[in-house]
């Protein structure tokens, strides 16, 4: 990793002895690059050194200049007591556009991670309920965030945990049972069974008793009861073939699919160990674990009739998930309604006495609103995955046949561009902010969005097939790339591989996202700015080298992002 800072930074600590790291902290960014592009103020130094702030300055002036170039300094200058450092342009030009060139795919990524285990936990969908857009952000943030972890070495768990248990499976074989046929539900899929729950809550309101023929199924299927069980398992292939209409859109995947029901043979050890250690109290013949030492509501462990709960479940899960993975951290990415569940099972698994509990964690973000409204299933504004990205797909290809009428593989772009302008738009701002889904903003090519940074990486590798005559082999004259633009866009490819190690540690894709932003427009500004196919070959040779370079990371990024990086568009 290209890192001049870190270099200076061990450059003074050898001549002051203080922590290399110290430094690092103390060396600023100046506000314009005309007064250095990392500045130390010396009064930092005073107490270690024992000297006014003027004379460590020049002090240090003197012992690093002659190791200018290796720091890869132009110059290093003195203002009273600070120290300005310029770093030399040429010089860095050569040192990031190589480093990018050289680590190709692999660059932003490192082995910090070998060895070391992430869960997350996904998408978990629901069974029986068609997949809608309340679901794209876990689903895409997930698949993001095991995408960067893996690229920084660790070996990613991706869990779809799924919403498959509790008494409306009952309920739903009892709907199938009376008004359902399998024609019906083979043919409408996921549908046919919401419309069958549906029915079932308009027909119990007159006939109670449904309700407890429900829970009587619902009891068979817990008791693996053979017809009952294979009807739950039916239901869960036909909304799990729905789901993957979706996933292949999206281009998402897991490597496990245990949801609810999978723990349903392993609640004895929760329910066991909560007992031994002595954490189950009664509470109206339910048990819970008392939480009001750390101000939290009880969490619920098994209601009064046995039956055990979501928590309940996510603490066998967590239980196994350790036993089977020894994962170093699991991450669940679930919206902020569930804060308060999770805050109490992290702490239930604490109490239980396992150090571990210090590794799961919430990864919450807000909630998604379309076009202004509001999404409620109740009231029947939803808005379906899978209808969305193939809207997405449409409305793309007609602005491709409008500003690209001579593309040859229209459909292909349009689905790449469509499917990341949603997977974009969705990790755009930070993740606890509640996003508002509007057309016009996620596929706009020329605004902050997943188009406008796909078409650069499109310009870039146009630009690139018609450089055939240029000797890109050979040597390159990097102080060709010392105008402002071409530096703005270095670096901000230097400062990649930061990014990506920012957006793991503190599990916000959207870090990515917007810096593959950043760099897109900085290239952009260099591209109107300055010829790139000039006539003079040196020019051009730099500036192409350049372009691969952007061309590279914007593929990196977006890659990380889930979304695809089109040759034309
Ligand atoms: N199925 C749940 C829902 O749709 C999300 C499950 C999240 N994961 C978990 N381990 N609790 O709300």
């Amino acid at each position: 990793m290209v890192d001049f800072k870190t270099n200076i930074a061990q450059a003074l600590a050898k001549e002051t002895g203080v922590d290399c790291e110290q430094l690092c902290g103390w060396l600023e960014v100046p506000p314009e690059r005309e007064m250095g592009d990392y500045a130390l103020p010396c009064f930092k130094l005073s107490k270690t050194m024992r000297k006014a702030p003027p004379v460590i300055a020049q002090a240090l002036h003197d012992a690093l200049t002659p190791q200018q170039e290796a720091l890869c300094l132009e110059r290093i200058e003195t203002v009273g007591g600070y120290l300005n450092f310029f770093l030399d342009k040429a010089m860095v030009a050569r040192e990031v556009v190589s480093e990018v060139l050289q680590a190709g795919p692999r660059y932003g990524g490192s082995d910090k991670g070998v060895g070391k285990t992430i869960c997350i936990d996904y998408s978990s969908i629901n069974i029986a309920k068609r997949f809608h857009i309340g679901h794209l952000s876990t689903t895409v943030l997930g698949n993001a965030l095991y995408k960067i972890y893996q690229h920084l070495g660790y070996k990613c768990v991706g869990i779809n945990h799924l919403g498959d248990w509790g008494t409306q499976f009952g309920k739903l074989i009892v709907a199938f049972k009376r008004w359902g046929t399998r024609e019906q539900v083979e043919q409408g899929g996921v549908d046919a069974l919401s419309e069958l729950y549906v029915r079932f809550h308009q027909e119990a309101e007159n006939e109670p008793a449904l309700e407890d023929e429900g829970r009587y199924w619902f009891k068979k299927i817990e008791d693996g009861d053979q017809e009952a069980l294979s009807l739950f398992n039916w239901f869960k292939e036909l909304t799990l073939k729905d789901a993957q209409r979706v996933y292949d859109l999206l281009g998402v995947h897991f490597d496990s699919y245990a949801g609810e029901s999978f723990y349903n043979d392993k609640m004895g050890r929760v329910i066991d160990e909560l007992e031994a250690k002595g954490l189950l109290t009664e509470s109206q013949g339910a048990k819970v674990v008392d939480l009001s030492d750390y101000n939290l509501p009880p969490c619920l462990i098994l209601k009064s009739d046995g039956a055990t709960l979501y928590a309940t479940r996510d603490i066998a899960a967590a239980l196994y998930r350790k036993d089977t993975y020894d994962f170093d951290k699991c991450l669940y990415v679930v919206a902020y309604q569930q804060n308060l569940h999770f805050a109490q099972w992290f702490k239930v698994v604490e109490m239980m006495g396992y150090p571990w509990a210090k590794d799961l964690e919430h990864v919450a973000f807000g909630m998604i609103s379309f076009e202004g409204q509001t999404l409620s299933t109740r009231k029947g504004h939803v808005v379906y995955l899978d209808e969305l990205l193939e809207r997405a797909v449409e409305k793309t290809r007609a602005i491709i046949e409008e500003k690209s009428p001579n593309l040859e593989d229209k459909d292909e772009a349009a689905r790449q561009v469509g499917i990341g302008a949603v997977i974009f738009n969705a990790m755009q701002a930070g993740r606890i902010k509640d996003i508002d889904f509007w057309w016009d903003r996620a596929l706009n090519f020329d605004g902050e969005t997943g188009p406008y940074v796909q078409y650069t990486h499109a310009r870039c590798c146009s630009v690139l097939r018609k450089a055939q005559g240029y000797a890109l082999d050979g040597q390159t004259q990097w102080d060709q790339l010392t105008d402002e633009e071409a530096q703005k866009t270095i670096m901000l490819l230097m400062r990649f591989p930061e990014v990506v190690e920012e957006a793991a540690l503190r599990n916000e894709p959207s870090m990515i996202t917007r810096h593959t932003v950043e760099i897109a427009k900085a290239y952009n500004k260099f591209y109107y700015e300055h010829r790139i196919l000039d006539e003079d070959e040196k020019a051009a040779v730099a500036r192409l080298q350049l372009t691969r370079a952007v061309r590279q990371v914007i593929a990196i990024g977006l890659g990380l992002l889930g979304i695809e990086a089109p040759e034309r568009m």
